[in-house]
């Protein structure tokens, strides 16, 4: 009979036959009502769809995060390492950028552009640098668009 496994055991959903050093990711899309009337709804529906597509469920984690305070910009969708810590609902990491390491903000998000986000950056580990957005160079498209 094999010994007990030590330690605390993953749930069911974050056991994985992934390899060790292999990356787990969390992929919020933020949920307020400016971005949901801009199309996060659609967003956040790609990305789940793409990474059940791609098999992913296990090394990433599709949420609908608060809002970022940057609704002007979106949709926006945030990807960050999963280290394993409990994710804090009411925490502050939900509201705003924490602009470290690891963490890449995706703004003006499409469903287009959400499943290039999950299959470069959570199937390949490499973010899609060209759909980064930077909040304090990016101008309110939304000022900026002519007016119908
Ligand atoms: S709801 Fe998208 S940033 Fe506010």
């Amino acid at each position: 009979m094999a010994p007990a496994p030590r330690g605390p055991r993953l749930p069911e959903s974050r056991q994985t036959p992934y390899p060790r050093g292999v990356k787990r990711y969390r992929l919020s899309v933020c949920k307020g009502p400016d971005c949901r009337r801009g199309g996060a709804d659609k967003v956040f529906a790609a990305a789940r769809e793409e990474v059940q597509r791609l098999n992913l469920g296990g090394r990433c984690e599709v949420y609908r995060g608060g809002c970022y305070g940057l609704c002007h910009l979106g949709p926006n969708v945030v990807v960050r390492e999963d280290l394993g810590q409990p994710r804090d609902l009411l925490g502050g990491d939900e509201f705003k950028l924490l602009r470290n390491e690891g963490e890449a903000y995706y703004w003006a998000m499409s469903s287009e552009k959400v499943v290039r986000v999950v299959s470069e950056h959570v199937g390949q580990e490499r973010a899609a640098a060209d759909l980064i957005g930077d909040p304090e160079k990016e101008a309110d498209f939304r000022v900026a668009a002519p007016k119908p």
